[in-house]
């Protein structure tokens, strides 16, 4: 098998399926993506596929989730009816290495490969040479295919419709630039650990191992080419972690104005990343970390273990404290918020096909329920930071605003508001990451004012009717 460039890496991704035959990773990418069809998500499913083939089986599921809309709509022009499930997968995930412009590998060897990948299956052996004549068919008729593509938004901007339509009304300037930047793979971002070296520093040890690197932010290197986690000069000693620059914000938009040996909750913190960085820039601080999923918690210990810091962890539902708070009040809480995760499909590229559009709903309830909940745990003059990585205003600045009608002693501080990833510039609070083309994300920070003050507003208010 021949393969005329080289896949595009994705994090940690170095060295995509090189020495596995084309076959065998269309196989595992086809089973990936019949997995996501069925509502799973890619994350796990991947974790299970043989080591020797995961980089590559990664890549290439990656790339078909990014191109699924076009590959789905060549399929409806070329068949009357679906080919039963494994053989649609396969056939889908074929056609995504066929359509986009950007070839991956060259067309005969995608349709000698995939023929290949199901022949050698018992369960799809039957199709192999119906498979074959469809995608000559789509070859020989790549005009007409291209057209289809161009007309219809689900097919040329691979997302569905729900989710561009709702980032249309969203963002007017800004959604075709995300929805453009989406389909390319998510840069390698570090956060250096700031207890232990500075990003400069860090920067010039990787020029002296010839590790091409550029820096993002106060702590946020890029890694050019990325490498797998175990090959990045000081991970396994806690010198860095992956973590995108736009996450990075958080544990600095915090911290400022915290003194002394100050009491946080973070209260959705696994799988710590917020938590560690929090404690990498103030070590005194005393976090208390907070999630409801046993298994994630368990992760924010061992990253607190690789890097050396200390928090007290607890598996509990932040949004009944009744069940788990000590009635101590917080100098300052971040809540990183359960969301659609619509900021980070970069890094995450099945997360378009695994939402609803009624998800959204549901998770901004959830969100309002746990701002309400927390709110009280923090004492007067304490900073709550609301953050969600989605690019939805429902799951940012609508949030913000019903919060705010109904607690007058919040006070919205300057924040970064929703980050839109190449958006030139039009979110309506402080700037946007148009500079750093990272991940989407919204940031809130709140200030409880004291008593005295909301009264002295309140008197104010009614006087000046
Ligand atoms: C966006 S992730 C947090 C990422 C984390 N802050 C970090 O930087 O590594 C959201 C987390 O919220 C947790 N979660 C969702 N609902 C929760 C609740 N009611 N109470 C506590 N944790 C919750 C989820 O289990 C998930 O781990």
């Amino acid at each position: 098998m021949s393969r005329s460039r080289r896949a595009p890496d994705d994090p940690g991704q170095a060295t995509p399926g090189q020495g596995v035959p084309l076959w065998r990773l269309l196989q595992e990418a086809s089973h990936a993506l019949g997995q996501v069809r069925a509502g799973r998500s890619l994350t796990p499913v991947l974790e299970k596929t043989p080591p020797p083939l995961r980089a590559g089986a990664q890549a290439l599921s990656f790339h078909a989730m990014r191109w699924l809309g076009s590959a789905q709509c060549a399929r409806d022009l070329l068949l009357q009816r679906v080919a039963p499930g494994p053989l649609d997968d396969v056939l889908c995930v074929a056609l995504t290495l066929l359509l986009p412009d950007e070839k991956l590998y060259d067309e005969f060897t995608v349709v000698n490969q995939a023929v290949e990948a199901v022949k050698r299956n018992a369960r799809t052996r039957f199709g192999a040479g119906f498979l074959n004549a469809c995608l000559r068919r789509c070859l020989k008729e790549r005009q007409t295919m291209a057209a289809a593509i161009q007309g219809d938004d689900l097919a040329r901007w691979n997302f569905p419709r729900w989710w561009i339509e709702r980032l249309r009304a969203d963002h007017p300037q800004g959604w075709a630039g995300f929805l453009q930047g989406a389909q390319r793979p998510a840069p390698l971002i570090l956060r250096v650990n700031a207890r232990r070296r500075d990003a400069a520093d860090y920067l010039a040890q990787l020029a002296r191992q010839g590790i091409e690197a550029r820096r993002w932010g106060p702590t946020a290197v890029e890694i050019v080419h990325p490498l797998p986690i175990e090959r990045i000069p000081g991970f396994l000693a806690g010198d860095v972690s992956v973590q995108s620059a736009t996450a990075q914000r958080a544990a600095a938009l915090l911290a400022d104005g915290l003194v002394g040996q100050a009491r946080v909750l973070d209260a959705c913190a696994a799988p710590g990343g917020k938590t560690a960085h929090l404690l990498e820039l103030r070590p005194d601080l005393r976090v208390l970390a907070l999630d409801m999923d046993a298994a994630r918690s368990r992760r924010i210990g061992e990253n607190l273990q690789r890097l050396d810091l200390r928090a007290e962890v607890q598996v509990a539902d932040a949004a009944q404290p009744g069940h788990w708070w000590d009635g101590r009040h917080f100098d300052a809480i971040l809540l990183d918020a359960p969301c659609s995760g619509s900021g980070i499909v970069r890094r995450h590229p099945d997360i378009r096909w695994l939402r609803r559009a009624s998800d959204i709903d549901a998770l901004a309830a959830r969100q309002d329920r746990l701002l309400r909940a927390l709110w009280p745990l923090l004492r007067p003059g304490g900073r709550m930071l609301f953050c969600t990585c989605s690019v939805f205003r429902a799951e940012g600045d609508a949030r913000l605003e019903a919060f705010l009608q109904c607690h007058n002693d919040a006070s919205d501080l300057a924040s970064p508001g929703h980050l839109l990833p190449a958006s030139g510039g039009n979110s309506a609070r402080i700037g946007d990451n148009q500079t750093c083309d990272d991940d989407g994300f919204y940031y809130a920070l709140l200030e409880k004012r004291p008593a005295r003050a909301v009264a002295v507003a309140a008197r104010l208010r009614s006087r000046l009717g």
